[in-house]
């Protein structure tokens, strides 16, 4: 089996190549047009297998996605490829509509190209899986249940509002065109080689350089966690099984508040680093509630059970077990991390 993933060099595409290199038989085409977030130094452990390849391109070059779709011949998408980040939205929109929206229809569109050239017995076989997200349904109050798939779409921020209008463009492509499309919506995910912008390794780093750890208003936002790993397990299953037209959601159930992660963490890392930086003596010290984020999702929970007994796929890792490999591997991984803060990022908060 022949899969094209974009997005690839990415947290989580990265992660589902490892994962597919490692302990499946699948060839893998890497897509991926390594912007700030892309990276091939996640991919190193795979790198030379003959089951991989990478080529460098932008899912709106119409001329190398349809010749990439040609020559490769996959017998299916794993759509990952977006601008990922809800603070950069705030800050410029307009990456999150040239990548999440008019990118999608680009590779919708050459896709559905690419599946008319294919003889009907493949043809029957190919699936297109779309990567989304639990922020299409915006935020839910404490006492309302989980979203399950049936929940109405309600995008806050324009990262999640590209989202959704990718999810309906995929939609669209399936009721119109018969295209044959699966949606997989996913909560937060967590875990290796997760980009420092995103708060988890945002606090990871900057305990570690005694840097301030911001938190957004008062930390009581709810987010619904998920080791990047079962994701990925779960993504594999849906490409497999999931039924065209449908979407599935992927959760863990993990509930916890932004205050309680920070804490958590800064507890794993007293115990782990004895010599403390700028005279502190533990790490909660550098715990510092700032402004809030404009328009800040209050709580987040999915309800994962239609993946549970239609496709057999349950999350396996714990929040504390999940937690305390990740902080392990950023403080064993400094090479991985110290190239991209050498480059143009900097540990400061986005925008707003
Ligand atoms: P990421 O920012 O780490 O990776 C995105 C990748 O897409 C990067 O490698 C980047 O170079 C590539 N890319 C961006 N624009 C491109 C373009 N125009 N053409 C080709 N490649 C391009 O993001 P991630 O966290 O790995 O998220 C992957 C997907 O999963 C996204 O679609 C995201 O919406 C979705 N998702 C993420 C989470 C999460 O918690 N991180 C949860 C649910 C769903
Ligand atoms: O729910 C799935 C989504 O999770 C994905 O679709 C997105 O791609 C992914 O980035 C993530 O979005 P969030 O906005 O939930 O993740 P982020 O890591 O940016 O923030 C998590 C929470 O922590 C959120 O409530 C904002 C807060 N936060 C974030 C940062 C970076 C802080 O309090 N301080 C920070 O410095």
């Amino acid at each position: 089996m022949k899969v094209l993933i974009t997005g690839g060099a990415g947290f989580i595409g990265s992660a589902l190549i490892r994962y597919l290199i490692k302990n499946t038989d699948y060839e893998v085409l890497n897509y991926d047009a390594l912007k700030y977030s892309g990276n091939l130094n996640s991919l190193k452990s795979i790198e030379k297998s003959k089951r991989y390849s990478f080529i460098n391109g932008d899912i709106r070059d119409t001329k190398k996605l349809d010749n990439a779709l040609m020559e490769f011949k996959p017998n299916g998408i794993m759509h990952l490829a977006a601008e990922s980040h809800v603070d950069r939205s705030i800050n410029n929109a307009l990456p999150f509509i040239e990548t999440n929206i008019i990118g999608t229809y680009s590779l919708l569109s050459s896709s559905y190209k690419y599946l008319r050239s294919l003889k009907k017995d493949v043809k029957n076989e190919f699936t297109f899986l779309h990567v989304s997200t639990d922020e299409v349904y915006g935020d839910i109050s404490p006492l309302d249940p989980p979203c399950n798939e049936s929940q109405p779409y309600n995008p806050s921020s324009p990262y999640s509002a590209s989202k959704a209008s990718s999810d309906h463009l995929v939609n669209s492509w399936f009721r119109t065109y018969d295209f044959p499309a699966v949606i997989s919506n996913c909560s937060n995910n967590y875990g290796p080689f997760h980009f420092p912008e995103k708060f988890i390794p945002h606090i990871i780093l900057n305990s570690i350089h005694g840097k301030n750890i911001p938190i957004y208003g008062d930390g009581q936002q709810v987010r619904d966690w998920i080791y990047v790993d079962d994701h990925v397990r779960g993504l594999i299953q849906v490409f497999e099984k999931g039924k065209h037209g449908e979407s599935y959601n992927i959760g863990a159930s993990n509930e916890i508040t932004n205050i309680e992660i920070a804490n958590m963490i800064c507890e794993i890392l007293d115990k782990k680093i004895d010599t403390k930086p700028n005279n502190i003596n533990s790490f909660k010290e550098l715990i510092n509630f700032v402004a809030d984020r404009p328009g800040h999702d209050r709580r987040y929970s999915l309800d994962s059970s239609k993946m549970k007994k239609s496709i057999g796929w349950m999350a396996n890792e714990s929040f504390e077990s999940g937690l305390r490999k990740t902080v392990q591997w950023y403080l064993e991984n400094e090479d991985w991390w110290q190239e991209i803060l050498d480059g143009d990022y900097i540990l400061e908060r986005i925008g707003n």
